[in-house]
């Protein structure tokens, strides 16, 4: 049996439609010039192709092209915007930022940085099923807060939080907003002229483009003042110097073009195969949840097994249903999940925790197969303890 990959959230596979379009920009006989090379014909067609993608990109978000910045994805965003930030406006004596404790270890990590700097962070803890209050949000907001930085949808639980609610907020009390969109892109509609978001920051291979390619869209520059992470050829309006990567510019707007178009039918198809798999694993005793049904998209199922650690039951899966326990690391080590940690779970639920993720070209059969072989290991795990 072909391995069944449901670890969509950490990564999804380049769509052919959006490879066919990156192509001609890598060979050469394609538009490979550097799209700094303006002094010939062929940077400037390559420099046209680049400023036409940032601005179907920023056309399907709404807002304008030269609010677009392109980055490596939304770790290097995340950075840009927090540390930037940071730099830029200590001197003005706002050394306090504001975020969840449920954030990607990218902008965890930033943060627990910024503290070595003098900044102070205040780490929300959600409820337990994942959901921020925005009235501890909101007194958590004081004179000196620089910042507040949620994401959209976690990347370990699917919830969704209320970013329009939470923008209001920031922008009656005058702080910046900044929004980690790595795992809503492409997946929720989102309209920038209606939600001020001040940064959002965007990941191309977390919906059918390749990896090494995202964005910051920047609402108002000037206003950000953010002092950049790379200096170098001054690229990005000085903001993120080193070559655009056109073919990854051009396959980034491809894909959130074919997502925008694929949006509701992709949202509807993702909530059948949701259902299929939650039916199949409730067949199972012992089994438990981890997130909020009602605010969630619909690919990402954190689930508990009663009695199987995570790590024997990914062993027990490895060579037939790809999934995770979380966001993936590098380290290898399996560590309990500090999202699920945040959310108040704790003892062996957090322990036999796994994320179960899945995508478009996942078919109904896989899923259904993928559910009958993990109640099947669940059940041998549980027979030998
Ligand atoms: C919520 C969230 N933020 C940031 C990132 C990092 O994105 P990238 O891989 O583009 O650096 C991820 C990827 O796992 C994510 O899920």
């Amino acid at each position: 049996m072909a391995i069944i990959y449901l670890d969509y959230a950490a990564t999804t596979p380049v769509a052919n439609e959006v490879t066919s379009k990156m192509m001609p920009y890598l060979t050469s006989t394609g538009i490979f010039a550097n799209p700094a090379s303006i002094q010939h014909s062929l940077g400037k067609q390559a420099e046209k192709i680049v400023e036409q993608s940032r601005l179907e990109i920023a056309t399907i978000l709404n807002t304008k092209s030269q609010k677009v910045y392109f980055t490596s994805g939304a770790t290097e965003s995340n950075n840009l915007v927090l540390k930037g930030l940071a730099f830029s406006k200590k001197h003005q004596g706002k050394h306090h930022i504001i975020t969840s404790a449920t954030e990607h270890k990218s902008i965890l990590d930033c943060c627990k940085f910024l503290e070595t700097q003098g900044f102070h962070v205040t780490y929300l803890r959600p409820d337990k099923t994942g959901l921020l209050d925005l009235d501890k949000l909101a007194s958590a907001i004081t004179r000196q807060t620089l910042i507040v930085s949620i994401m959209q949808v976690n990347n370990e639980t699917g919830v969704i939080q209320d970013i329009a609610a939470i923008a209001k907020l920031c922008q009656q009390k005058n702080v910046f907003f900044h929004v980690d969109a790595a795992q809503s892109i492409g997946k929720l509609a989102l309209d920038l002229a209606t939600i001020k978001i001040d940064f959002l920051s965007v990941s191309g291979h977390k919906f059918y483009a390749p990896k090494g390619i995202g964005c910051l869209v920047i609402r108002d520059v000037r206003a950000a003042d953010l002092m950049p992470l790379f200096h170098g050829g001054g690229q990005e309006k000085n903001l993120r110097a080193g070559t655009l990567p056109v073919h990854q510019v051009v396959a980034m707007s491809a894909a959130l073009t074919l997502q925008q178009q694929r949006l509701q039918k992709d949202w509807n198809y993702l909530t059948q195969l949701r259902h299929c798999l939650f039916n199949t694993l409730s067949q199972l005793e012992g089994v438990q949840f981890n997130g909020n049904n009602q605010y969630s998209v619909p690919h990402i199922i954190n689930v508990s097994f009663d009695d199987i650690p995570s790590e024997a039951l990914l062993i027990a899966l490895h060579e037939t249903v790809a999934i995770a326990t979380g966001s993936a690391c590098n380290s290898g080590a399996m560590e309990a999940s500090h999202v699920l940690r945040a959310m108040g779970i704790e003892g062996d639920r957090l322990y036999n925790a796994v994320r179960i993720s899945f995508g478009r070209y996942t078919t109904k059969a896989e899923i259904k197969q993928a559910g009958q072989e993990i109640c099947t290991q669940v059940q041998r795990l549980r027979a030998l303890t």
